[in-house]
């Protein structure tokens, strides 16, 4: 008998844990027999058919985040950063919801086209990009090449034999202050061209001299997990300037300004997050005014979100292997995953929430760490996190907002292949990306 049937109250959320929205997919719920389910499906039940660790992903919460960008910004192009998490299926509802795709490498762009994205909203970025790449994608017809550095207009003005439009990435020397290893606004950096300088001007001009190259705008991208408005408002100040310096000097009118990405989630209950009406809010009002002060012509905007439209959307389940109290009174819960299926907390020092997904919370409780199984002490999951004092090898935690970033920085580290990644969507689930091998480890050994 459980405790539901004992205690029916529980059912209509008289004691029911709350689970946050604002780290769990929208339709997260706990059922009656107190098991978390994620889009329909018991979390439990994942973890029991496809194994764990497993990143599940809501498709209706990926869809959801799409729409609600194109409702906030009706005007702009929101163009998703693939590099947040990129799947066939994830392109697919993407272009769907009316997005448009950012790509970083030949990768990433065959995968946007076996989802038959279309290659002219198709946005290729990289400080790096090889010659072999850049003709892939010049090649299948990609609408815009952000360009990144002097060689690049080099190797653009050779291969592109039709017209090309591209974007001049700049920095405007903005800091946001974030982790030091995702702060792209700066100058001294390895991205762009610093905002105001003698290089940019010779970009613009090496490409409005090429004449199957089309200028048709410039691009920033300020940072990532930023939660603050301002620095926006403050970007889109400085690149209108910029522009108009442009026009005076060249007698050009570029059309397009991409902002980049960067908007924050909650990874934990209380982070702050972008608030995504501001966000309108301070770009418009910027735009209004930079535009009226440099009698500037209202460009189209574009912005380039990728962990806001994918992180929440994803849950990734672990198995506990053991749980063990040391003498400091710390206790560390190490489960089948690790910095190979999240590598943020070493990287970042990233937080992060767990909770277990077949029972109610009700008891004691304990603060425990919880770590992976990687030969390595900085390989933790997350610090500090509350969990039944009870807890057993062979329960499943799930932690949340773990959709971007996650499976596209994984590793096979220690010889663990990646898990799989399986989308849940009213009450069915589907694997989209099968769990690595280790015959598949084992394929890349040469003469074997
Ligand atoms: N646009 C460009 C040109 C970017 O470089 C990025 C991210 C984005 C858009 C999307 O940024 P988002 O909206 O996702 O913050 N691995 C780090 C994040 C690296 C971000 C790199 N560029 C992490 O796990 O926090």
């Amino acid at each position: 008998m459980t405790l539901l049937e004992i205690f029916p109250s529980l059912r209509d959320g008289g004691m029911t844990p709350r689970l946050d929205p604002a780290i769990w997919p929208r339709d997260t719920h706990y059922d009656g027999d107190g098991r978390i389910t994620v889009g329909g499906v018991a979390l439990a039940d994942i973890a029991d058919q496809y194994g764990t660790p497993t990143y599940v992903l809501d498709e209706g919460e990926v869809r959801g985040r799409c729409q609600e960008y194109r409702k906030r910004f009706p005007d702009a192009e929101i163009i998703y950063a693939g590099k947040a998490l990129l799947t066939r299926a994830v392109a697919e509802w993407i272009t769907d919801e009316g997005l448009s795709l950012d790509v970083c490498s030949a990768g990433e762009l065959a995968v946007a086209l076996a989802a038959w994205a279309d290659p002219r909203r198709i946005v290729l970025h990289g400080n790096g990009k090889p010659f072999a790449e850049l003709e892939t994608a010049i090649n299948c017809g990609v609408g815009r090449i952000v360009v990144d550095s002097p060689t690049e207009i080099t190797l653009l003005s050779a291969l592109a034999n039709r017209p090309q439009r591209v974007l001049i990435r700049v920095t405007p020397d903005i800091d946001v202050h974030g982790h030091p290893a995702v702060r792209t606004g700066v100058t001294d950096q390895k991205f762009g061209f610093p905002i105001g300088g003698q290089a940019v001007w010779e970009a613009v001009d090496r490409i409005v001299r090429q004449p199957n190259l089309e200028l048709a705008g410039l691009h920033c991208h300020i940072g990532s997990q930023i939660h603050d408005t301002f620095p926006y408002g403050e970007a889109v100040r400085r690149m209108i300037g910029e522009m108009a310096r442009i026009r005076d000097e060249f007698d050009i009118t570029l059309t397009e300004l991409d902002l980049g990405g960067g908007h924050a989630v909650a990874y934990r209950g209380g982070d702050a997050e972008m608030n995504l009406a501001e966000l309108a809010d301070i770009i418009e009002d910027s735009l209004d005014a930079a535009c009226a002060r440099h009698g500037f012509p209202r460009p189209r905007i574009a912005l380039e979100p990728g962990r806001a439209v994918v992180a929440r959307a994803g849950v990734t389940l672990y198995r506990v292997l053991s749980v063990k109290h040391v003498e400091d009174g710390h206790t560390y819960v190490t489960v089948d995953g690790g910095m190979s299926d999240n590598p943020r907390v070493a990287l970042y020092g990233a937080r992060y929430d767990a909770v277990v997904v077949n029972r109610h919370p009700t008891g004691p409780h304990m603060t425990a760490t919880i770590a992976g199984r990687h030969c390595e002490a900085g390989d933790i999951l997350a610090h500090d996190v509350r969990l039944p004092a009870d807890l057993r090898p062979g329960e499943v935690l799930a932690m949340p907002c773990t959709g971007a970033y996650h499976h596209s920085l994984a590793s096979s580290y220690n010889g663990i292949g990646r898990p799989p990644i399986i989308a849940v969507t009213e009450g069915r689930t589907r694997e989209l990306i099968r769990r690595e091998t280790i015959d598949d480890l084992m394929c890349r050994e040469m003469g074997c």
